[in-house]
């Protein structure tokens, strides 16, 4: 073997300390998919949780303490930060570990924008001619209102979707049926969202079709597809009740035709990193599209600039490449380079949660028969909100509480064996949906 070859053999193999920061079930899978790197070092997750102090180190420090978060990767030589929720991206994280020379994945500030504020997202699709619903910025509840009188944001129906600016974990946004409903809507959103939410509201025309989400790996210039997915975020069978932060997903490659995959790509995916670089953001992470396929083609509904939750649960046990070299390959701008490989079939997660969510959940429940579900194969349990008691037995310590997920060969198969493993596992007041991928 060439020299060459064997140097960049060795240096390719130098392990490396990571950080993940965030708390829930997306964490754990994160971390679950870095410690089966070689190239992982020490793992450490800030804040974490009990699931997770089982193959990483948690550093108690809040996702959203940027400081704290840089101070802590720079005196543990931390090779790799992967952020895994919105907040501290928009907080900006990823230009102060820039700026303090720390390796980190995730968009700057300006790219989290997409994510961040509806309005900018909205704004910058029309800049670009990317597909999305008609709207309207309207800078305060009494022009929001003045707008839907005046009724010229669109729309097939009476319907309106009414959405709060700003991040509102899941509760910014109102789908209303009626302009009357659209005008309540409004009113109750600074009470719902939290008045910083509602500087700006769109409102926006009401898409109908069917909801599939589309992940990709950016590294400013290059792309790399994750496998579609699909997500349920009401929390009653047959997609009753209110929204919640997602009772379960499926990844399975039949949810996107080979058609309609590639006129997502050249439609939305490419015209997006293209504007990226167009306004300055240089998109170096997870881009999560959440698109609607309408009758006129596909739209885009949202974007995330992180991977979901609990989507990443069905997306990364599926991944066979190692997570390390791909950051890597952000970091360097070579994704272009690399093969992402991705297990054949499909993937399911079912969330269980706890007796009140998505209101205020029922705690401190000890959770049994996590080992038996576990031993199931190809199952992976994912822990978002759970505690240790003293006793050292898991218990619920929040609405969402665990991310049961399985692969197999098609959707039928790897969800039968994550209701399997839900067999097994019980609380009292424990919720979930019997139909996910259904
Ligand atoms: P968002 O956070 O913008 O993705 O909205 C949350 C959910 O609301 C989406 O997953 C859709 O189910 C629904 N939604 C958002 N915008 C629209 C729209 N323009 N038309 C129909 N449904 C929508
Ligand atoms: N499951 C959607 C999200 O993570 O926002």
């Amino acid at each position: 073997m060439p020299v060459k070859a064997i140097i960049a053999g060795i240096f390719s193999r130098v392990s490396m300390n990571i950080l993940v920061v965030g708390s829930g079930g997306r964490e754990h899978a994160i971390c679950t998919a870095f410690r089966r790197s070689p190239k992982a070092e020490n793992l450490y997750c800030a804040p974490g949780n009990a699931g997770i102090a089982a193959i990483a180190n948690c550093v108690n420090i809040a996702a959203d303490n940027v400081p704290a978060l840089a101070d802590f990767a720079a005196a543990n030589a931390i090779g790799l930060t992967f952020v895994g929720g919105e907040t501290p991206l928009a907080l900006g994280i990823v230009d102060e570990f820039e700026r303090r020379g720390l390796p980190i994945i995730g968009p700057r500030a300006n790219g989290a924008q997409l994510e961040s504020s509806k309005a900018f997202a909205k704004g910058f699709m029309a800049r670009h001619g990317i597909p999305t619903a008609k709207f309207t910025v309207s800078h305060s509840a009494d022009f929001a209102i003045l707008e839907l009188e005046s009724g010229d944001f669109g729309g097939v129906d009476s319907s309106v979707v009414v959405k709060a600016d700003g991040l509102a974990a899941g509760k910014g946004v109102i789908v209303a049926k009626d302009r009357a409903d659209a005008k309540a809507a409004i009113t109750g959103l600074a009470s719902i969202a939290g008045s910083a939410a509602t500087d700006k509201i769109v409102l926006e025309e009401f898409l109908t079709g069917r909801e599939v989400s589309l992940l990709v790996f950016a590294d400013g210039e290059n792309f790399a597809l994750m496998p579609a997915v699909r997500d349920h975020k009401r929390i009653g069978e047959g997609d009753s009740g209110p929204n919640t932060g997602g009772m379960g997903t499926v990844s399975d490659d039949a949810l996107l035709s080979p058609a309609e995959l590639s006129d997502i790509v050249e439609r939305i995916v490419k015209p997006t990193l293209h504007a990226c670089r167009r306004e300055d953001i240089n998109f170096r992470g997870v881009l999560f599209f959440g698109l609607m396929l309408t009758a006129n083609g596909p739209m885009v509904l949202e974007y995330n600039v992180r991977f979901g939750d609990p989507e990443t649960q069905a997306i990364l046990v599926r991944l066979e490449t190692d997570l390390v070299d791909i950051c890597e390959a952000i970091l360097a701008g070579r994704l272009a380079d690399m093969e992402i490989k991705w297990t054949k079939g499909s993937s399911g997660c079912v969330i269980l949660a706890s007796e009140g969510y998505p209101g205020k959940p029922r705690t401190g429940d000890v959770i049994n028969g996590l080992q038996e579900a576990a031993a199931i194969p190809n199952v992976a349990i994912f822990h978002a909100g759970t505690a240790r008691d003293q006793a050292g037995n898991f218990i619920t310590s929040g609405g969402r509480v665990l991310g049961v997920t399985a692969a197999g060969a098609d959707v039928s198969a790897a969800l039968a064996t994550a209701y399997e493993a839900v067999s097994k596992i019980s609380w009292p007041g424990m919720q979930f949906r019997r139909d996910i991928g259904k």
